[in-house]
């Protein structure tokens, strides 16, 4: 029940999919939350469902491709809880699925403007808090397409690799500051995300299949698997753990 008992936490894209499940545990687990996303009613939602539950949170509209709303929204939330120690850099697209030489320039662009810029700027100014109160931990969730490569998704992948680098060179910044940071490599999750992907290529039912059968423990994931990775990458549990990749992906990647 306490596992982060007494910690606050940002989690960005949280109102649905794997945010939304880290946010449910992390509360449960002790943590006051803020759950940011730019769903606004499932964001309530979400906050009535916790703290209905006991626990504690509250929910903040955030862009996190607008700096002067990340800024906004992480100055807030320092002010109502007195500081941020854990932060959840989730917030994530798929973007297009085309070959790479049919992307056009403002695809990518927007793609990288919330998996890359997203995450520069949430890590910024949280850090900035972090510095003043005495460190933290920051949970980038990259992919196993931030691992390996496939036929499928470009600009996702390049924004899922450069996640995984930009986790370990924060790691190292601030290594001294008593911040660490660490990412996340989920297989195929069932969410929204994976369910509307599927959707546009034709079949779910079908396409579902297709995934469980690309996972050796023979499906895919579902969001509470990653959550637990995260809360224990947010917990004092991984103290010693920083720079590194934790891969929850029913084996995907292990062939
Ligand atoms: N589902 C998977 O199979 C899977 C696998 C590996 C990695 N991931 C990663 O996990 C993270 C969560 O994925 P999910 O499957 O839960 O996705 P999802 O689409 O179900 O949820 C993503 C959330 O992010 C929010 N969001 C989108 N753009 C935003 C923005 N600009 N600012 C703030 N919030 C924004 C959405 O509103 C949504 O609530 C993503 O980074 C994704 O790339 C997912």
């Amino acid at each position: 029940m306490n596992r982060v008992a007494g910690k606050v936490a940002v989690v960005t894209g949280g109102a649905l999919g794997i945010g939304r499940a880290t946010c449910l545990l992390l509360a449960k687990e002790g943590a006051t939350v803020a759950v940011t996303d730019l769903l606004d009613k499932e964001g309530r939602d979400l906050v009535k469902e916790i703290v209905e539950k006991g626990g504690q949170a509250a929910y903040w509209h955030l862009n996190v491709t607008q700096e002067a709303n990340v800024k906004q929204v992480i100055s807030e939330v320092r002010e109502k809880w007195g500081k941020i120690d854990i932060l959840v850099n989730n917030a994530g697209l798929a973007g297009v699925n085309k070959p790479t030489h049919e992307i056009e320039e403002n695809e990518w662009n927007a793609l990288m403007a919330v998996n890359v810029n997203g995450v520069f700027l949430c890590t910024k100014y949280a850090v900035i808090s972090m510095l003043e109160t005495g460190g933290g931990s920051i949970i980038n969730i990259s992919s196993v397409y931030g691992l390996i490569g496939a036929p499928d998704l470009p600009p996702y992948h390049a924004s899922k690799g450069a996640v995984r680098l930009m986790s370990k060179t924060d790691a190292l910044l601030y290594a001294k500051n008593n911040i660490r940071v660490n990412s996340v490599h989920p297989g195929y999750i069932w969410t929204p995300l994976v369910e509307n992907l599927l959707a546009e290529q034709g079949d779910v039912t079908e396409g579902r299949k297709k995934l469980d059968r690309a996972h050796p423990l023979g499906h895919v994931g579902e969001p509470d698997d990653v959550a637990y990775g995260i809360l224990y990458l947010a917990s004092d549990e991984s103290k010693f753990v920083t720079g590194s990749e934790l891969v929850i992906d029913g084996g995907y990647t292990a062939g």
